[in-house]
Protein backbone atom coordinates (compact mmCIF):
# COMPACT_ATOMS: atom_id res chain seq x y z
CA UNK A 1 0.00 0.00 0.00
CA UNK A 2 1.28 3.47 -0.61
CA UNK A 3 1.58 5.01 3.13
CA UNK A 4 1.00 8.86 1.75
CA UNK A 5 -2.93 7.27 2.16
CA UNK A 6 -2.15 7.93 5.73
CA UNK A 7 -1.37 11.25 5.43
CA UNK A 8 -4.93 11.84 3.95
CA UNK A 9 -7.18 13.90 6.48
CA UNK A 10 -10.85 12.57 6.67
CA UNK A 11 -12.77 14.84 4.01
CA UNK A 12 -14.82 17.47 5.99
CA UNK A 13 -18.16 15.58 5.23
CA UNK A 14 -17.08 12.60 7.38
CA UNK A 15 -16.34 14.90 10.20
CA UNK A 16 -19.44 16.14 9.70
CA UNK A 17 -21.38 13.05 9.54
CA UNK A 18 -19.57 12.12 13.21
CA UNK A 19 -20.40 15.14 14.65
CA UNK A 20 -23.95 14.78 13.92
CA UNK A 21 -23.99 11.15 14.85
CA UNK A 22 -26.68 10.72 17.39
CA UNK A 23 -28.14 14.23 17.53
CA UNK A 24 -31.54 14.54 17.81
CA UNK A 25 -33.56 17.21 16.15
CA UNK A 26 -36.58 19.13 16.81
CA UNK A 27 -39.98 16.92 15.79
CA UNK A 28 -41.38 18.03 12.91
CA UNK A 29 -39.11 20.29 10.86
CA UNK A 30 -37.77 19.26 7.72
CA UNK A 31 -34.31 18.89 7.04
CA UNK A 32 -32.81 22.18 5.40
CA UNK A 33 -29.14 21.42 3.81
CA UNK A 34 -27.16 24.17 3.70
CA UNK A 35 -23.92 22.40 3.78
CA UNK A 36 -23.28 20.68 0.24
CA UNK A 37 -21.64 23.04 -2.60
CA UNK A 38 -23.53 20.87 -5.22
CA UNK A 39 -25.78 22.78 -7.49
CA UNK A 40 -29.00 22.46 -7.99
CA UNK A 41 -30.32 24.69 -10.27
CA UNK A 42 -32.00 23.20 -13.67
CA UNK A 43 -28.99 21.92 -16.19
CA UNK A 44 -30.06 23.35 -19.30
CA UNK A 45 -31.67 21.97 -21.70
CA UNK A 46 -29.76 22.60 -24.59
CA UNK A 47 -27.15 20.86 -23.49
CA UNK A 48 -28.57 17.94 -22.25
CA UNK A 49 -30.19 17.82 -25.83
CA UNK A 50 -26.27 18.52 -27.24
CA UNK A 51 -25.77 15.19 -24.80
CA UNK A 52 -28.84 13.12 -26.52
CA UNK A 53 -27.76 14.35 -30.68
CA UNK A 54 -24.30 13.05 -29.75
CA UNK A 55 -24.91 9.59 -27.69
CA UNK A 56 -23.44 7.27 -30.26
CA UNK A 57 -20.26 8.80 -30.15
CA UNK A 58 -20.34 6.16 -26.89
CA UNK A 59 -18.67 3.73 -30.19
CA UNK A 60 -14.92 5.82 -30.44
CA UNK A 61 -12.37 6.16 -28.07
CA UNK A 62 -11.59 9.61 -27.27
CA UNK A 63 -8.62 11.51 -27.42
CA UNK A 64 -6.77 12.85 -24.08
CA UNK A 65 -6.38 16.21 -26.20
CA UNK A 66 -9.75 16.48 -26.68
CA UNK A 67 -11.67 17.86 -30.10
CA UNK A 68 -9.93 20.79 -31.63
CA UNK A 69 -13.65 21.96 -31.35
CA UNK A 70 -14.16 21.85 -27.96
CA UNK A 71 -10.39 23.87 -27.21
CA UNK A 72 -11.25 26.29 -29.89
CA UNK A 73 -14.48 27.06 -27.95
CA UNK A 74 -12.85 27.21 -25.41
CA UNK A 75 -10.06 29.50 -26.50
CA UNK A 76 -12.39 31.78 -27.67
CA UNK A 77 -14.69 32.05 -24.32
CA UNK A 78 -11.14 33.14 -22.04
CA UNK A 79 -10.73 35.63 -24.78
CA UNK A 80 -14.33 37.41 -24.41
CA UNK A 81 -14.70 36.71 -20.53
CA UNK A 82 -10.64 38.10 -19.60
CA UNK A 83 -9.92 40.41 -22.32
CA UNK A 84 -6.94 37.81 -23.54
CA UNK A 85 -6.45 39.26 -26.77
CA UNK A 86 -7.26 37.41 -30.05
CA UNK A 87 -4.78 34.77 -31.27
CA UNK A 88 -2.59 34.47 -27.49
CA UNK A 89 -4.05 31.45 -27.05
CA UNK A 90 -3.57 28.81 -29.28
CA UNK A 91 -6.38 26.30 -28.90
CA UNK A 92 -3.88 23.66 -29.86
CA UNK A 93 -1.40 24.48 -26.99
CA UNK A 94 -2.71 26.62 -24.21
CA UNK A 95 -5.59 24.47 -23.86
CA UNK A 96 -6.91 20.87 -22.14
CA UNK A 97 -10.41 19.87 -21.59
CA UNK A 98 -10.78 17.67 -18.20
CA UNK A 99 -13.15 15.74 -16.33
CA UNK A 100 -13.88 18.52 -13.73
CA UNK A 101 -11.75 20.46 -12.30
CA UNK A 102 -11.49 18.09 -8.83
CA UNK A 103 -9.40 15.36 -10.94
CA UNK A 104 -7.49 17.87 -12.85
CA UNK A 105 -6.11 19.83 -9.85
CA UNK A 106 -5.44 16.46 -8.16
CA UNK A 107 -3.28 15.35 -11.56
CA UNK A 108 -1.88 19.09 -12.24
CA UNK A 109 -0.32 18.21 -8.86
CA UNK A 110 1.23 14.76 -9.42
CA UNK A 111 2.25 16.37 -13.19
CA UNK A 112 4.73 19.11 -11.77
CA UNK A 113 5.18 18.39 -8.27
CA UNK A 114 9.30 17.53 -7.75
CA UNK A 115 9.38 15.05 -5.01
CA UNK A 116 12.51 14.89 -2.91
CA UNK A 117 13.51 18.62 -3.35
CA UNK A 118 12.21 19.89 0.25
CA UNK A 119 9.39 21.38 -1.99
CA UNK A 120 6.20 23.19 -0.99
CA UNK A 121 3.08 23.33 -2.17
CA UNK A 122 1.44 26.69 -1.08
CA UNK A 123 -2.31 26.59 -0.46
CA UNK A 124 -5.10 28.94 1.32
CA UNK A 125 -6.49 27.88 4.06
CA UNK A 126 -9.47 27.17 4.62
CA UNK A 127 -9.45 25.20 0.94
CA UNK A 128 -10.26 22.98 -1.08
CA UNK A 129 -9.41 19.61 0.09
CA UNK A 130 -8.30 18.24 -2.85
CA UNK A 131 -4.91 20.74 -2.83
CA UNK A 132 -3.67 19.15 -0.02
CA UNK A 133 -4.32 15.16 -1.14
CA UNK A 134 -2.62 15.97 -4.34
CA UNK A 135 0.36 17.46 -2.26
CA UNK A 136 0.52 14.53 0.30
CA UNK A 137 -0.14 12.09 -2.57
CA UNK A 138 2.53 13.86 -4.87
CA UNK A 139 4.77 13.13 -1.50
CA UNK A 140 5.33 16.69 -1.47
CA UNK A 141 4.70 19.22 1.77
CA UNK A 142 1.73 21.55 1.95
CA UNK A 143 2.01 24.91 3.30
CA UNK A 144 -1.20 26.85 4.33
CA UNK A 145 -1.50 30.45 4.25
CA UNK A 146 -4.20 31.73 6.48
CA UNK A 147 -6.91 33.70 5.14
CA UNK A 148 -8.31 36.12 7.73
CA UNK A 149 -11.04 38.72 8.04
CA UNK A 150 -8.52 40.94 8.77
CA UNK A 151 -6.52 40.78 5.24
CA UNK A 152 -10.35 40.38 3.10
CA UNK A 153 -10.25 36.83 3.55
CA UNK A 154 -7.41 36.66 1.18
CA UNK A 155 -4.03 35.14 2.45
CA UNK A 156 -1.60 38.08 3.29
CA UNK A 157 1.02 37.30 0.45
CA UNK A 158 3.41 40.04 2.21
CA UNK A 159 3.72 38.32 4.64
CA UNK A 160 4.90 35.47 3.67
CA UNK A 161 8.57 34.63 3.69
CA UNK A 162 11.33 34.42 1.22
CA UNK A 163 11.98 30.69 2.16
CA UNK A 164 8.42 29.76 1.44
CA UNK A 165 8.41 31.17 -1.94
CA UNK A 166 12.13 29.78 -2.59
CA UNK A 167 10.63 26.22 -1.62
CA UNK A 168 7.10 27.11 -3.54
CA UNK A 169 6.38 24.50 -6.69
CA UNK A 170 2.53 25.43 -7.36
CA UNK A 171 0.95 28.40 -5.29
CA UNK A 172 -2.65 27.52 -5.52
CA UNK A 173 -5.05 30.57 -5.12
CA UNK A 174 -9.29 30.13 -5.38
CA UNK A 175 -11.29 33.11 -6.80
CA UNK A 176 -13.60 33.32 -5.86
CA UNK A 177 -12.56 31.34 -2.88
CA UNK A 178 -14.48 28.20 -1.83
CA UNK A 179 -15.39 28.77 1.17
CA UNK A 180 -14.73 32.28 2.02
CA UNK A 181 -15.83 33.45 -1.52
CA UNK A 182 -13.03 36.33 -1.92
CA UNK A 183 -11.93 37.87 -4.71
CA UNK A 184 -8.13 38.07 -5.35
CA UNK A 185 -7.74 41.62 -6.58
CA UNK A 186 -5.91 42.04 -9.82
CA UNK A 187 -2.94 43.79 -8.64
CA UNK A 188 -2.41 40.90 -6.06
CA UNK A 189 -2.36 38.78 -8.90
CA UNK A 190 0.19 40.20 -11.30
CA UNK A 191 1.74 40.92 -7.81
CA UNK A 192 1.90 37.18 -7.67
CA UNK A 193 2.88 36.64 -11.25
CA UNK A 194 6.11 38.70 -10.67
CA UNK A 195 6.51 36.49 -7.70
CA UNK A 196 6.54 33.01 -9.54
CA UNK A 197 9.21 34.63 -11.74
CA UNK A 198 11.28 35.65 -9.43
CA UNK A 199 11.36 32.17 -7.14
CA UNK A 200 10.44 30.41 -10.45
CA UNK A 201 7.15 28.21 -9.33
CA UNK A 202 4.13 27.25 -10.72
CA UNK A 203 0.32 29.48 -10.12
CA UNK A 204 -2.32 27.11 -10.10
CA UNK A 205 -5.41 29.32 -10.07
CA UNK A 206 -8.83 27.39 -9.08
CA UNK A 207 -11.73 29.75 -11.19
CA UNK A 208 -14.22 27.47 -10.79
CA UNK A 209 -16.50 30.14 -9.35
CA UNK A 210 -15.74 32.97 -11.20
CA UNK A 211 -18.89 33.09 -12.88
CA UNK A 212 -21.11 33.26 -10.07
CA UNK A 213 -20.74 36.82 -9.47
CA UNK A 214 -23.40 39.78 -8.23
CA UNK A 215 -22.80 42.76 -10.44
CA UNK A 216 -23.33 41.83 -14.33
CA UNK A 217 -21.27 45.03 -14.91
CA UNK A 218 -18.07 43.81 -13.73
CA UNK A 219 -17.30 40.15 -13.87
CA UNK A 220 -14.50 39.68 -11.74
CA UNK A 221 -10.95 38.82 -13.19
CA UNK A 222 -8.75 36.25 -13.18
CA UNK A 223 -5.44 35.34 -13.74
CA UNK A 224 -5.88 34.79 -17.17
CA UNK A 225 -7.01 38.92 -17.21
CA UNK A 226 -3.60 39.72 -14.85
CA UNK A 227 -1.56 37.73 -18.20
CA UNK A 228 -3.71 40.01 -20.75
CA UNK A 229 -3.34 42.99 -18.84
CA UNK A 230 0.55 42.38 -18.43
CA UNK A 231 1.52 41.43 -22.14
CA UNK A 232 2.25 37.94 -21.38
CA UNK A 233 1.09 36.52 -24.04
CA UNK A 234 3.09 33.21 -22.99
CA UNK A 235 1.21 32.55 -19.75
CA UNK A 236 4.73 31.58 -18.48
CA UNK A 237 3.81 29.55 -14.89
CA UNK A 238 0.15 30.31 -14.68
CA UNK A 239 -2.62 28.07 -15.30
CA UNK A 240 -5.83 28.26 -14.74
CA UNK A 241 -8.81 26.02 -14.25
CA UNK A 242 -12.44 26.21 -15.02
CA UNK A 243 -15.10 23.98 -14.49
CA UNK A 244 -18.93 23.84 -16.13
CA UNK A 245 -20.29 22.51 -13.32
CA UNK A 246 -21.05 25.90 -11.25
CA UNK A 247 -21.12 28.31 -14.02
CA UNK A 248 -23.64 25.52 -16.02
CA UNK A 249 -25.26 23.70 -13.46
CA UNK A 250 -23.65 20.70 -14.20
CA UNK A 251 -21.66 18.86 -11.87
CA UNK A 252 -22.32 15.30 -13.15
CA UNK A 253 -21.63 16.02 -16.80
CA UNK A 254 -17.38 16.23 -15.52
CA UNK A 255 -16.37 18.96 -17.91
CA UNK A 256 -14.44 21.49 -17.24
CA UNK A 257 -10.20 22.99 -18.43
CA UNK A 258 -7.10 23.99 -18.02
CA UNK A 259 -5.20 26.58 -20.16
CA UNK A 260 -1.86 29.06 -19.85
CA UNK A 261 1.90 27.88 -20.43
CA UNK A 262 2.18 25.71 -23.27
CA UNK A 263 5.27 23.78 -21.65
CA UNK A 264 3.68 22.62 -18.78
CA UNK A 265 0.33 21.96 -20.61
CA UNK A 266 2.59 19.38 -22.53
CA UNK A 267 3.98 17.65 -19.68
CA UNK A 268 0.28 17.60 -18.19
CA UNK A 269 -1.09 16.28 -21.79
CA UNK A 270 1.86 13.46 -21.19
CA UNK A 271 0.86 13.12 -17.66
CA UNK A 272 -2.73 12.50 -19.14
CA UNK A 273 -2.46 9.93 -21.50
CA UNK A 274 -1.02 7.43 -18.76
CA UNK A 275 -3.30 8.12 -16.07
CA UNK A 276 -6.61 7.66 -18.72
CA UNK A 277 -9.21 10.84 -18.64
CA UNK A 278 -9.91 11.68 -21.61
CA UNK A 279 -13.19 13.44 -21.96
CA UNK A 280 -15.62 11.32 -23.77
CA UNK A 281 -16.99 12.80 -27.24
CA UNK A 282 -20.49 13.28 -26.42
CA UNK A 283 -19.57 15.24 -23.12
CA UNK A 284 -17.09 17.46 -24.98
CA UNK A 285 -19.65 18.05 -27.94
CA UNK A 286 -22.27 19.11 -24.84
CA UNK A 287 -19.65 20.90 -23.42
CA UNK A 288 -18.84 22.92 -27.10
CA UNK A 289 -22.70 24.14 -26.42
CA UNK A 290 -22.47 24.91 -22.90
CA UNK A 291 -19.25 27.53 -23.17
CA UNK A 292 -20.65 29.04 -26.21
CA UNK A 293 -23.72 30.48 -24.69
CA UNK A 294 -23.67 33.16 -21.85
CA UNK A 295 -27.64 33.51 -21.27
CA UNK A 296 -28.04 30.51 -18.79
CA UNK A 297 -25.09 32.04 -17.26
CA UNK A 298 -26.64 35.10 -16.66
CA UNK A 299 -30.12 33.34 -15.66
CA UNK A 300 -28.13 31.53 -13.13
CA UNK A 301 -26.28 34.44 -11.86
CA UNK A 302 -29.74 36.07 -11.39
CA UNK A 303 -31.45 33.32 -9.25
CA UNK A 304 -28.24 33.03 -7.12
CA UNK A 305 -28.48 36.77 -6.66
CA UNK A 306 -32.15 36.39 -5.39
CA UNK A 307 -31.54 34.09 -2.48
CA UNK A 308 -28.53 35.92 -1.78
CA UNK A 309 -30.10 39.23 -1.09
CA UNK A 310 -33.26 37.28 0.29
CA UNK A 311 -31.06 35.43 3.27
CA UNK A 312 -29.02 38.66 3.74
CA UNK A 313 -31.98 40.47 4.64
CA UNK A 314 -32.60 37.87 7.16
CA UNK A 315 -29.21 37.43 8.77
CA UNK A 316 -27.50 40.17 8.39
CA UNK A 317 -29.03 42.06 11.18
CA UNK A 318 -28.47 38.97 13.71
CA UNK A 319 -25.02 37.73 12.60
CA UNK A 320 -21.63 39.12 11.34
CA UNK A 321 -22.30 37.96 7.89
CA UNK A 322 -20.91 39.56 4.48
CA UNK A 323 -22.21 38.97 1.01
CA UNK A 324 -19.18 37.66 -0.74
CA UNK A 325 -17.17 38.78 -3.63
CA UNK A 326 -18.55 35.63 -5.93
CA UNK A 327 -19.21 31.68 -5.14
CA UNK A 328 -22.54 30.40 -4.07
CA UNK A 329 -21.63 30.68 -0.14
CA UNK A 330 -22.11 32.53 3.49
CA UNK A 331 -19.23 32.28 5.66
CA UNK A 332 -20.29 34.30 8.64
CA UNK A 333 -18.35 34.57 12.04
CA UNK A 334 -20.54 32.54 14.65
CA UNK A 335 -18.52 34.04 17.51
CA UNK A 336 -17.85 30.70 19.26
CA UNK A 337 -17.33 26.83 18.51
CA UNK A 338 -18.28 26.37 15.55
CA UNK A 339 -18.73 22.54 15.74
CA UNK A 340 -20.78 22.88 18.43
CA UNK A 341 -22.98 25.90 16.75
CA UNK A 342 -23.29 23.06 13.97
CA UNK A 343 -24.72 20.17 15.89
CA UNK A 344 -26.86 22.97 18.50
CA UNK A 345 -28.31 24.41 15.14
CA UNK A 346 -29.22 20.69 13.60
CA UNK A 347 -30.70 19.85 17.03
CA UNK A 348 -32.58 22.76 17.31
CA UNK A 349 -33.58 23.61 13.72
CA UNK A 350 -32.83 20.52 11.58
CA UNK A 351 -30.56 22.78 9.60
CA UNK A 352 -26.97 22.01 8.46
CA UNK A 353 -24.27 24.03 8.04
CA UNK A 354 -20.26 23.42 7.79
CA UNK A 355 -18.04 23.89 10.85
CA UNK A 356 -15.71 26.06 9.31
CA UNK A 357 -12.52 24.58 11.39
CA UNK A 358 -13.44 21.34 9.39
CA UNK A 359 -12.35 23.19 6.27
CA UNK A 360 -9.06 24.57 7.26
CA UNK A 361 -6.04 23.36 8.95
CA UNK A 362 -4.59 24.33 12.61
CA UNK A 363 -1.24 26.10 11.25
CA UNK A 364 0.79 28.79 13.02
CA UNK A 365 -1.55 28.28 16.29
CA UNK A 366 -4.33 28.98 15.09
CA UNK A 367 -7.43 27.36 12.31
CA UNK A 368 -8.08 30.30 10.80
CA UNK A 369 -11.67 28.21 10.45
CA UNK A 370 -12.62 28.84 13.45
CA UNK A 371 -15.75 30.57 14.74
CA UNK A 372 -17.44 30.68 11.34
CA UNK A 373 -19.67 28.15 9.18
CA UNK A 374 -19.96 28.21 5.27
CA UNK A 375 -23.49 28.27 4.30
CA UNK A 376 -24.34 26.92 0.95
CA UNK A 377 -27.02 28.79 -0.88
CA UNK A 378 -28.05 25.98 -3.70
CA UNK A 379 -31.28 24.94 -2.52
CA UNK A 380 -34.03 26.95 -3.90
CA UNK A 381 -34.87 30.29 -2.83
CA UNK A 382 -37.95 29.00 -0.53
CA UNK A 383 -35.91 26.43 1.14
CA UNK A 384 -33.01 29.31 1.54
CA UNK A 385 -35.08 31.54 3.28
CA UNK A 386 -36.42 29.03 5.57
CA UNK A 387 -33.34 27.93 6.44
CA UNK A 388 -32.27 31.85 6.82
CA UNK A 389 -35.10 32.24 9.75
CA UNK A 390 -34.69 29.24 11.19
CA UNK A 391 -30.79 29.90 11.62
CA UNK A 392 -31.68 33.64 12.52
CA UNK A 393 -34.70 32.06 15.38
CA UNK A 394 -31.51 29.78 16.33
CA UNK A 395 -28.62 32.70 17.03
CA UNK A 396 -31.60 35.32 18.72
CA UNK A 397 -32.94 32.72 21.19
C1 LIG B 1 -12.88 25.32 -4.93
C2 LIG B 1 -13.33 24.16 -5.74
N1 LIG B 1 -12.55 23.73 -6.74
C3 LIG B 1 -12.90 22.68 -7.51
C4 LIG B 1 -14.09 22.02 -7.29
C5 LIG B 1 -14.43 20.84 -8.16
O1 LIG B 1 -15.45 21.08 -9.03
P1 LIG B 1 -15.65 20.22 -10.37
O2 LIG B 1 -14.76 19.01 -10.28
O3 LIG B 1 -17.07 19.87 -10.39
O4 LIG B 1 -15.22 21.11 -11.50
C6 LIG B 1 -14.95 22.42 -6.28
C7 LIG B 1 -16.21 21.70 -6.04
O5 LIG B 1 -16.96 21.90 -5.13
C8 LIG B 1 -14.56 23.53 -5.47
O6 LIG B 1 -15.33 23.98 -4.48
Amino acid sequence: MNDALNQLQPYPFEKLRKLLAGAEHTQGLGHIALSIGEPKHASPEFVAQALRDNLAQMAVYPTTAGLPALREAIAHWCERRFGVPAGWLDAARHVLPVNGTREALFSFVQTVAQRGVDGLIVSPNPFYQIYEGAALLAGVQPHYLACLASHGFNPDFDAVPTQVWERCQILFLCSPGNPTGALIPLETLKRLISLADEHDFVIAADECYSELYFDEGTPPPGLLTACAELGRSDFKRCVVFHSLSKRSNLPGLRSGFVAGDADILKAFLLYRTYHGCAMPVQTQLASIAAWSDEAHVRANRDLYREKFDAVLNILSPVMDVQRPDGSFYLWPNVGGDDAAFCRELFEQQHVTVVPGSYLSRDAGGQNPGAGRVRMALVAPLAECIEGAQRIREFVTR
